[in-house]
This record gives structure tokens, C-alpha cells and sequence, in this order.
């Protein structure tokens, strides 16, 4: 992938003298969602597959951006003296909110770049191809300016830009995942103060398989934004009569004690996804731990009927790859990962049952659905790196 990039970036930019090529991966989420901007735990890994980028230094303040993903776009010019959010921008809004979340951070910027990228998510899945290319783009200031800045902070970054720059309310889950992951295992992160450890993930005689929507959405236009109001409304609401500081505070039994005090239906039943969910999240590690991988894929499940009916993010096509998924034997468990309202399932499917599952699921979608679903057997990689 390497020398492919490299070459690209020769043809789109005159030539590749200075270039240097890095990596950084997509994510995926085992489970804990919507978890993150609760003050709960998360169980995300990176994954193998990811956004390659190729950059240079230049002697002036320019900033041009190309994408082998959107190759009709061509090059999109912007400048260090203009970092501002802009629909025209497109993709570019993204390197360029990391840009301007570095000079925010107080890391000073001192020359323009040429930045080309690949990425090998599929785009809109819900795989965090966007987190990817912030991760890579702070990854590439960090390496070539001689930053120093620590991976979690690159992530802290990351999530800086996408909240403040894009306009999208995202927790921290995405951005640290791929810039902390670490090969075959997942992070089991505390998002309450970032406190995490690595769980291997030994999953003898079965692979993690992601069932990919192809219903395209974007987070800044979905109800992700509505939904964690919600949850700070339910918050607010319980902290009248109680000292927490999140809904990751709770248990379930604290959380069935206080709910009353919730009066929207709504707003109730969506802390009670976050209380739960985070528990399932403890349960599921732990389960993991002991190698109760059943016990883990039943977590699993669970997960997405609270995602299904009080969290209310997933939507037909997310249900219809589910709950196909569960009819499958050998399919220890499934539910809808990421922000929802589209993008894709992880699926955890015993080896000999990859075949049958990726047919039956696949077939049962498109009769359903109208258009197929994409089916992705993903390995568990490292953070980011240069190549
Ligand atoms: C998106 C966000 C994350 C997280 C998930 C839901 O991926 O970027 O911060 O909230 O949705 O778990």
C-alpha cells in the first residue's frame, strides 16, 4: 500500500520528494454504546483496516487536501490563515479541524501541508472512518513537526475538533480506540476519567464479522445529538435528588429506585439504556475474562434490544441484520455497533458458521431491504504508526 500511495501522491502533486506515509486505523465497538458521553465504559479495538495518508511539509501556509476515495473532488485547497468550518470543504473539514484543534491546544503550526489519503473503511459504516482521519491527520502534525503529543492526547484532540469544529457532540470512545488500539486486543475504557486496560481477545474458533448497511448516514444530521440531550435531561432530573455525577454512577438497582423522578417517557427509557448498558459493558469483560464467551455474545444481544427499543437508534436495516444473525447457528452474538441510525452490525460467528451466516443474513437483507449489505471478517490492530 505503501509504494501505491506514495506513487498517487507523486502523480497529484508534482512529485514525492519529503513525502512521508502513516497510518491509522477504523474501530470497531464489542460493546458499551452510547455509554461514553454517560460517564460509562466502553469495549472497543482498533481494527487492521484503516486510512493510509501520505503528507509533505510546504513552504507556505497552504493546506491541499486529496482523497483516493473521492478522486472526482481533485485537490481542495484551504490555508492555515482560514480554518474554518466550511460545507464546501467536504471531507477536508475533518484534517482541517484537527489543524485548528492543535493551534486551539496551544501546539503552534508553522507551515502548510500536502496531505493525500486512502482509506479502506468502508465509508459511512460506521467502522469511525472519520475518527480515523483525525487521528492520522494529528498523528502526521505530531510526527513531522516533532510534537511529542501522547497518543491520548492525540485522541482528546480528535474529539476536540469533531465536537467543536464539525459540530458533532461525540464522545471520546472512537478517537481513543484508534489511537490506543493494540493488536488482538480490546480497550475496556472508563470513560468517567479515562482510566482503561487492554483485554486480549482470544476467540479460539470463531471471527468477528461485521454486516455492513449500506444505509448511509452522517452523525451530524442524525439524531445522535438529540439523544445525548436526552440523557442530560435524565441526568439533571435524577441529580435534584442525588449527589452523581453521570449516569455511569448508577446500577441497575440505584437507577430503578430513582427513575421516577424522570417524567419524560422518552428521556427515562434512555437513561436506562446508558445505566444498563453500562453494566452489561463490566458484565461482558468480565465474562471475557473467565472465557464465558456465551455468556459475553449473550451481553451482546441484550445490547441491542436495549439499542432497539430505549435507545431507539437502529432502525430496520440494523434489526433485519440482527435478528437474521440470531436465527444463524454458531452465531455466539450480534448487535447493531457504533452511533447507529445505519451503518453496520459485529457479529461474533464460530468459524465453520462465517459461510452459512454471511449467505443467509445476506440473502434474508436483500430480499427484506431492496439492496445488499457488505460482510467484512476483521482482525484486530494497532493504533497508529508510520509506515
Ligand atoms: C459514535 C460516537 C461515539 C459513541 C458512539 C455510540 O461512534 O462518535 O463517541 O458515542 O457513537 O456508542
Amino acid at each position: 500500500m505503501k509504494d501505491i500511495i506514495i506513487k498517487k501522491f507523486a502523480e497529484v502533486f508534482g512529485d514525492a520528494e519529503g513525502a512521508e506515509a502513516f497510518f491509522a486505523p477504523g474501530r470497531v465497538n464489542l460493546i458499551g454504546e452510547h455509554t461514553d458521553y454517560n460517564g460509562g465504559h466502553v469495549f472497543p479495538c482498533a481494527l487492521t483496516i484503516g486510512t493510509y495518508a501520505v503528507a509533505r511539509k510546504r513552504e507556505d501556509n497552504k493546506l491541499r487536501f486529496y482523497s483516493m476515495n473521492f478522486e472526482r473532488l481533485g485537490i481542495i485547497e484551504s490555508s492555515l490563515d482560514n480554518l474554518e468550518p466550511d460545507k464546501e470543504a467536504g471531507w477536508t473539514n475533518y484534517p482541517k479541524g484537527v489543524i485548528w484543534a492543535f493551534g486551539e491546544k496551544g501546539y503552534k503550526i508553522n507551515c502548510g501541508f500536502d496531505i493525500l489519503l486512502n482509506g479502506n473503511i468502508p465509508n459511512g459504516s460506521g467502522l469511525s472512518s472519520s475518527a480515523s482521519v483525525e487521528v492520522v491527520t494529528g498523528y502526521i502534525l505530531s510526527e513531522m513537526l516533532g510534537l511529542g503529543v501522547s497518543n491520548q492526547e492525540l485522541a482528546l484532540i480528535g474529539q476536540f475538533s469533531e465536537n467543536n469544529f464539525n459540530g458533532v457532540n461525540c464522545g471520546i470512545m472512537d478517537q481513543f480506540a484508534i489511537a490506543m488500539g493494540k493488536k488482538d486486543n480490546a480497550i475496556f475504557l472508563d470513560t468517567s476519567d479515562l482510566s482503561f486496560e487492554y483485554a486480549p481477545i482470544k476467540l479460539d474458533g470463531a471471527k468477528i464479522v461485521i454486516s455492513c448497511s449500506n444505509k448511509k448516514r452522517g452523525l451530524g444530521d442524525s439524531k445522535y445529538n438529540e439523544r445525548r440531550t436526552e440523557c442530560e435531561e435524565a441526568l439533571k432530573a435524577i441529580q435534584s435528588g442525588m449527589g452523581i455525577n453521570s449516569l455511569g454512577d448508577l446500577d441497575e438497582e440505584q437507577f430503578e429506585q430513582v427513575k421516577s423522578v424522570i417524567k419524560d417517557e422518552d428521556q427515562r427509557k434512555r437513561a436506562k439504556h446508558a445505566v444498563y448498558e453500562n453494566q452489561r459493558t463490566i458484565k461482558a469483560v468480565s465474562a471475557l475474562k473467565n472465557n464465558d464467551i456465551e455468556l459475553f455474545g449473550k451481553l451482546m444481544n441484550e445490547s441491542h434490544v436495549s439499542l432497539r427499543d430505549d435507545y431507539e437508534v437502529t432502525g430496520e436495516e440494523l434489526d433485519t441484520l440482527v435478528e437474521e444473525a440470531w436465527k444463524v447457528d454458531g452465531v455466539i452474538g450480534s448487535r447493531m455497533t457504533g452511533a447507529g441510525f445505519g451503518g453496520c452490525t459485529v457479529s461474533i460467528v464460530k468459524d465453520e458458521a462465517v459461510g452459512t451466516f454471511i449467505e443467509n443474513v445476506g440473502k434474508a437483507y436483500k430480499d427484506r431491504i431492496g439492496y445488499a449489505a457488505d460482510f467484512y471478517v476483521v482482525e484486530i490492530g494497532s493504533g497508529p504508526c508510520r509506515l
